[in-house]
């Protein structure tokens, strides 16, 4: 299921023709611009108005066929059909925060119950002091070791929440293999106080297997050959492997192959937002994502904001060639929300072949980066106005004005709508002139604007919109994989870097005499010379 060569076509005739006009002039001509080009569902409002977009090119991608075809994949997908083709596998995310079951998913939402009891139990035990560390002194602190899904959601959200943080638990997190980040991590702490959390979904990954042997030792060094098992939990699809790694049964949990990893938040993988925060904040956090998710039982794509922001991502990408997209959330308690969203995008949808394997040909996913507003406005904004390469932005704003001091969250606004404007009207020598603009500076002056930008609100900076901000970019990037008819849910592309990782790796160690390409060789000899 994709776009038909015939709604290409017309698309990309209306391309040419949109991709002329001023983006100012489509308001000047319709009155009710934003009224038509804004979609609010629950706390997430998305106004699309600043695009190259008119009435037709809405009217293709609503067309009942096109409609029909895309509410059967997500049907399917709910369901509990394996869309999941490559690896043969369903897609449950949705089930973690499913709430209704249907009988043919009755089965996967009593295992997430289950398991969800079991570490939400765990969480508050740690919490109350119940559970205590090998010492047998309550626990401080909690390290949480993962890399890409099984460590950005937790630390986005902690970050996120940072304001409503109890002091209680004090959350950490360690991903990239990298000793001295490491140690200025654990030199703060007390092993007797510290919990360790290994999230891995295949409990392979080098990285994160690493830093739980160092982190082990660490705490075995200040056991007095008491066991440290207290000390130690595993998340995980592989329950096997990390008991092979020596984390007991009784302090391991489980989630499922059919939760991709760039999707496993509201699993177990969560644990370290329920030790941080406690049970409530997680379900909230989760309520927000299940709630959001109910727009997909609605069947109305028109009015379903992730299905507008699906449809302007592939305008943009592959009919104005606009090959990125900056997210720009203005609240600095959201920093790492653009590194959560380039995985669950850029991993989805970085894929070069559709689900048949024949050669995509459109382009799937736009680079997608990002700094929180204002600081962006700092660094690469200048690029943003004035560049020669036009990059549509995201702005992610707060309505709630939730601190003491209205002036500071009036000023983010102001200077978020500032940029979008700034974006869309630009400044002309005209303009410039009655501003006495001294002549030979007219033309670096110049702002070309005519560039589209979103404004997407979030009700508030709470547990439950931060859910619901989640899910509308989980199902904007999964409507888009439908339309691009590609798989959304494997990650093929990850494998051989780890590969030749290791095959390096030996080559270091000098474990290996495979001859490598010339550039490689001489910059491993460079690196082991002293
Ligand atoms: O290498 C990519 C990846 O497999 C991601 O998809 C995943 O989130 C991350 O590595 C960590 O994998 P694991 O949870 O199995 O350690």
């Amino acid at each position: 299921m994709s776009l038909y060569l015939t709604e290409v076509t017309k698309l990309q005739n209306l391309a040419k023709k949109l991709r002329k006009k001023n983006l100012s002039d489509f308001f000047k001509k319709d009155s009710s611009r934003y009224a038509d080009y804004h979609v609010k569902y629950l706390g997430i409002s998305l106004d699309f108005s600043k695009n190259f977009i008119d009435k037709k090119v809405k009217s293709i991608f609503l067309n009942s066929s096109f409609t029909k075809r895309i509410n059967k994949k997500i049907d399917d997908l709910i369901n509990g059909l394996n869309v999941n083709l490559t690896e043969d596998r369903k897609v449950g995310h949705f089930w973690l925060r499913q709430r209704k079951t249907k009988t043919n998913i009755e089965k996967y939402v009593s295992l997430v119950k289950t398991e969800e009891a079991k570490f939400l139990k765990f969480a508050e035990d740690i919490r109350s002091g119940v559970r205590k560390g090998f010492s047998n002194e309550s626990f401080t602190d909690v390290v949480s070791v993962g890399i890409g899904g099984s460590d950005l959601g937790p630390l986005m959200v902690n970050e996120a929440l940072s304001n409503i943080h109890d002091g209680k638990i004090n959350l950490h997190f360690v991903s990239n293999i990298d000793q001295n980040y490491l140690d200025s991590i654990i030199r703060k702490l007390d092993p007797k106080k510290t919990l360790v959390v290994v999230i891995s979904k295949t409990f392979t990954t080098l990285e994160t297997i690493e830093n739980a042997k160092y982190l082990k030792k660490w705490l075995e060094k200040s056991s007095k050959g008491v066991s440290v098992d207290p000390n130690f939990v595993a998340i995980t699809t592989n329950p096997s492997e990390s008991e092979k790694f020596g984390i007991q049964k009784s302090q391991t949990f489980i989630f499922w192959d059919w939760v991709g990893g760039r999707y496993s938040l509201f699993s177990a993988v969560g644990l370290p937002i329920a030790l941080g925060y406690g049970a409530n904040i997680f379900l909230e956090l989760k309520k927000g994502a299940g709630d959001y998710d109910q727009i997909l039982s609605e069947k109305k794509l028109e009015n379903n904001p992730s299905f507008w922001h699906a449809v302007v991502s592939i305008w943009n990408l592959n009919f104005l060639n606009l090959s990125s997209l900056a997210v720009i959330p203005y609240s600095s308690l959201l920093s790492r929300f653009p590194a959560f969203l380039q995985q669950t995008w850029m991993e989805s949808n970085g894929k070069s072949v559709d689900v048949d394997g024949r050669k995509s040909k459109l382009k799937n996913s736009p680079i997608v980066f990002g700094e929180p507003g204002t600081n962006s406005q700092h660094s690469f904004f200048q690029m943003i106005q004035q560049g020669n390469q036009t990059i549509p932005v995201d702005f992610i704003l707060i309505k709630k004005n939730t601190d003491k001091n209205e002036v500071f969250h009036d000023h983010l606004i102001a200077n978020a709508l500032a940029q979008s404007m700034t974006m869309m009207l630009g400044k002309d020598v005209k303009l410039l002139k009655k501003e006495a603009i001294p002549n030979n500076l007219l033309k670096y002056k110049v702002m070309p604007g005519n560039r589209p930008s979103n404004i997407l609100w979030i009700d508030s900076l709470d547990p439950w919109h931060i859910g619901q901000l989640i899910s509308f970019y989980e199902i904007s990037i999964m409507i888009q994989g439908f339309i691009l008819n590609i798989n959304s849910f494997d990650q093929f592309g990850v494998e051989l870097g780890k590969k030749n990782a290791l095959e390096i790796f030996n080559k270091i160690k000098g474990n290996s005499d495979t001859k490598l390409d010339q550039s490689t060789e001489e910059n491993i000899k460079y690196f082991n010379r002293n």
